[in-house]
């Protein structure tokens, strides 16, 4: 508890841009996160009061930090899930906890758990050899997809092999791998929801995400032209996946919708996610807030859309020989130029690839809305003539 303004502390381990999200969240509840960052200018170490410098691979600084905080919640996955269920055992409140967080974590976990509950999933088997990997592939056809069980993001630690000789690198460095059947995806969904403790729920609509080279370059709020009672379902089942694993806060199901129509299950973070960015502009309550309400227990918050149509399209760092050459430059020009885009940089410094801020957009025209964000990220990161 904060003694001066007797609200409870929340405490993020990791300080990237989802925390420095969550803080501005934070602002109005009359809080201010305490975060656990690996660097003092981490996107979140630079605007919260609170920042603890630690290792969040470090259970001694996990404990050092977890002192004080009323509940500790995650901007990531990559701590160990052995040093989470420490904490709970010393008394720490987190949320979500081990047992659910480890299906994020893992994706040979999440792969079992989920297909216990009946739940579509990619065809897909633990890959530990060659010969795995050749029955596997005998099997559900070439190409197929391999992925590291743990620590990939934005897709790095995926990747789509044609034939067993070229996975054996990959099969010989050690890395625990999932094979998956290459999907015949016709576009990537998100359905994004929330559950406290106590088992409330609430969802947003369901949003197209669309994706490049692995990584998520473009979401759309509600995803278009999606039939109502495809939208409904996968509501209703990422609703039961958060009740069946015990998330609580956040909870992202990616999705794949096939070229035959149905729905299949991507993979699930469990925390703000890149897919529901989109909420802090075109939602009556953003993903960051309903996180924070949701892991202090309160009661959560209406998620009615603010528009018709939401975008938002991620920022990811260009070449470095851009003109204009200065980033304040361009924004200067992209204010000019798009007075109703909505701007959010995390602080970081640019770099090829890198996603550093996104835009968003609401409005009645969706293909106006797509367009313009569209092309207030290129300007922002790759230059040229608006
Ligand atoms: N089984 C699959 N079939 C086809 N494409 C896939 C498959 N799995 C992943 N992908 C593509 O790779 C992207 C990243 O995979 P994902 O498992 O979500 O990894 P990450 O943890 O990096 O987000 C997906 O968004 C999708 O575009
Ligand atoms: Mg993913």
């Amino acid at each position: 508890m904060d003694a001066r303004t007797g609200l409870p502390v929340v405490g993020m381990v990791g300080a990237g841009q989802l925390a420095r999200m969550t803080q501005q969240a934070a602002i109005p509840l009359g809080q201010s996160l305490r975060v656990l960052a690996v660097n003092a200018d981490d996107g979140a170490a630079l605007v919260c009061a609170d920042v603890v410098l630690g290792d969040h691979r470090d259970l001694d600084a996990l404990r050092r930090f977890a002192t004080g905080c009323d509940v500790v919640t995650w901007d990531h996955e990559h701590v160990p899930n052995e040093h989470i269920r420490a904490l709970a055992a010393d008394g720490v409140v987190v949320h979500p906890g081990a047992d659910a967080l480890q299906y994020a974590q893992d994706k040979g976990l999440m792969r079992t758990r989920l297909s216990e509950l009946g739940v579509p999933c990619p065809r897909w088997r633990r890959i530990g050899s060659r010969e795995d990997l050749q029955s596997f592939g005998d099997e559900v056809g070439w190409p197929l997809v391999l992925k590291a069980a743990r620590g990939g993001y934005d897709g790095k630690g995926v990747w789509v092999v044609d034939r067993p000789e070229d996975a054996a690198e990959l099969l010989a460095s050690g890395t625990e791998l999932v094979g998956e059947e290459k999907v015949a995806i016709r576009r990537e969904l998100a359905a994004d929801v929330a559950r406290s403790p106590f088992g409330q729920g609430a969802t947003w609509p369901v949003v197209e995400t669309v994706q490049q080279d692995g990584i998520c370059v473009e979401v759309i709020a509600p995803a278009p032209s999606l039939p109502e009672d495809v939208a409904d379902e996968a509501q209703q089942l990422a609703l039961r996946i958060a009740g069946e694993l015990g998330v609580t806060g956040v909870l992202a199901v990616e999705l794949f919708e096939t070229t035959d129509g149905r729905l299949l299950v991507n993979e699930l973070a469990m925390r703000p996610h890149n897919s529901a960015h989109w909420t802090i502009e075109g939602s009556r309550t953003s993903q960051f807030e309903q996180h924070l309400r949701a892991v202090l227990d309160y009661p959560l918050g209406s998620t009615a859309p603010t528009a018709r149509w939401t975008v938002m399209a991620n920022l990811l760092g260009g070449p470095d020989d851009v003109e204009p050459k200065g980033i304040d430059e361009r924004v200067h020009h992209f204010m000019a130029h798009f007075p109703d885009v909505k701007l959010h940089l995390y602080g970081k410094g640019m770099r090829p690839g890198r996603k550093v801020g996104h835009v968003t957009a609401c409005g009645e025209d969706l293909e106006d809305l797509r367009a313009r964000t569209r092309a207030a990220a290129e300007y922002l990161m790759n230059g040229g003539e608006l």
